[in-house]
């Protein structure tokens, strides 16, 4: 059987894997974080977060001063002295296809199995199509050497980027596909912190594992894209879709969350792992599946049109040298992540139409430089605003929510602002002389 305390190693420190790797170190595992980027793994060995996550900087340092945590590009010595591995790497999106790149899952996993050198259970977190656990079952059988014991079993993640620590270390649920009664054990130690507290533990097969991860994901996608959809009901109907909302809301079986109307859903998950399913269900044939979720996926993009035209819209058709301020890049507050952000896609959409474009972010300013180095970055919302003919706000972050709508009005060409995400308090922003239009609400 397994050692009492697990030594364990996380395969990719990027979002999943660092916070991961972090959380089972502070639940007082020994931990080593691998990756094959070598500026990654300096940085988080220098205690540094090479991406903006509350929290998790000061509970690297934490660990990494005890001892029990550390990073390493030296994938052959981390997994010979482990016992549990997780692969956290990446699934991108292809670039031809839907379909998921499943080169770094599958590269992690034959490194592990060739390292290894005792009894080991390997545990995939990364959001995979379904099927792929069994494939990669036949990787490892192929590549462990002979007379262990090596079992490989599907434990999916469900951690919120800017919420990453608290999910991690209080799930609202672990999910454990495929695992034998040994291996059910060891994950059941390594989770006795949040298990103890009473999370729920679904033990199941390998594919409804892996499915459950992207059915998450999809159902998520689905209620943002229909309350948009009711948004566009709600600007013709004129009708408010914050209020609805909120009415839904009180319905338990509906629920408030996930029901704000606006520029709708981007960042590295939800896009892509819908676009990923729709590709798996019309693989296996189940084409309602990805029938629907097609529909998710326009309506979504749809959102972006809808805010670029409602600029073009408030500068009379066009934006050609209009001073446009942006506010917002990331894909929503408290991440830099900028990856399929509906902000920067509607700043770069009137960039390419002769708007010219400033944008700002209080964290993902550097992140959206490098992959838009074309459009203007300030350092202050009052900066992105000044002599702007018309105001975006693209992702809520608090200090937008909470500025002086007065001061900004004064530093605009004219006090014209978009509120994407149906945040801003709409009274005080008009009472401060602004000409305000929101996605779904009354006008
Ligand atoms: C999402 C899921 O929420 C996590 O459970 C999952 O683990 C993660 O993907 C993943 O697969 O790794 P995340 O991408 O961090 O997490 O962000 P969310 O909080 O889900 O927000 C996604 C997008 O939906 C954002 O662009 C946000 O602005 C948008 N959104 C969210 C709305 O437009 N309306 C809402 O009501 C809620």
């Amino acid at each position: 059987d397994s050692p009492e305390q697990p030594r364990i190693t996380v395969l990719g420190t990027g979002y999943l894997g660092a916070t991961h790797a972090v959380a089972m170190a502070e639940l007082g595992f020994d931990v080593t974080g691998v990756d094959t980027d070598p500026h990654k793994v300096e940085a988080l060995q220098a205690g540094k977060v090479p991406f903006f996550e509350p929290g998790l900087d000061t509970l690297l340092e934490k660990n990494l001063a005890t001892g029990r945590l550390r990073f390493t590009t030296d994938v052959a010595s981390a997994v010979a002295q482990g016992d549990v591995h997780f692969v956290c790497v990446g699934t991108p999106q292809q670039r031809t296809s839907h379909a998921a790149d499943l080169r770094f899952v599958e590269a992690a996993t034959t490194a592990i199995a060739r390292h290894l050198t005792k009894d080991a259970v390997i545990v995939g977190k990364s959001t995979v199509p379904v099927g792929t656990a069994a494939r990669l079952r036949g990787l490892v059988a192929d590549q462990a050497p002979a007379g262990l014991d090596v079992e490989l079993i599907w434990n999916p993640e469900f951690l919120r980027e800017g919420k990453a620590v608290e999910d991690t270390l209080h799930p609202d649920r672990i999910v454990l596909g495929g695992a034998s009664e040994r291996a059910e054990r060891v994950l059941r130690r390594v989770y006795a912190g949040p298990i103890a507290e009473g999370t729920p533990v679904v033990v199941t097969d390998l594919p409804t594992a892996e499915l459950v991860k992207v059915s998450a994901n999809a159902f998520l996608a689905t209620k943002i894209s229909f309350i948009n959809a009711i948004a566009g009901v709600c600007e013709a109907a004129g009708a408010d879709v914050t209020v609805l909302a909120d009415a839904l809301g009180h319905d338990k079986r509906i629920g408030r969350q996930f029901l704000d109307a606006g520029l709708g859903f981007g960042g590295g998950c939800l896009p892509k792992d819908i676009r990923a399913l729709m590709h798996r269900a019309n693989e296996l044939g189940a084409y309602r599946a990805s029938g629907l979720l097609q529909q998710v996926d326009e309506i979504n993009m749809g959102q972006r049109e809808r805010v670029v035209d409602m600029t073009l819209e408030a500068c009379e058709g066009s934006v050609l040298n209009k001073r446009v301020g942006v506010l917002g890049a990331a894909f929503k507050p408290l991440t830099d992540d900028v990856r399929d952000s509906p902000a920067l896609n509607v700043a770069a959409a009137l960039h390419l139409r002769g708007a010219q474009v400033t944008v700002f972010d209080p964290e993902a300013g550097d992140t959206a430089r490098r992959l838009f180095p074309t459009l203007a970055y300030a350092t202050s919302a009052e900066e992105a605003v000044e002599g702007a003919d018309v105001v975006l706000v693209l992702t809520e972050w608090d200090e937008f929510v909470e500025a002086d709508p007065e001061r900004l009005a004064a530093l605009t060409q004219v006090p014209r602002v978009i509120d994407a995400r149906g945040k801003l308090p709409v009274d005080r922003w008009r009472s401060a002389g602004w000409q305000f239009t929101g996605l779904g609400r009354l006008a």
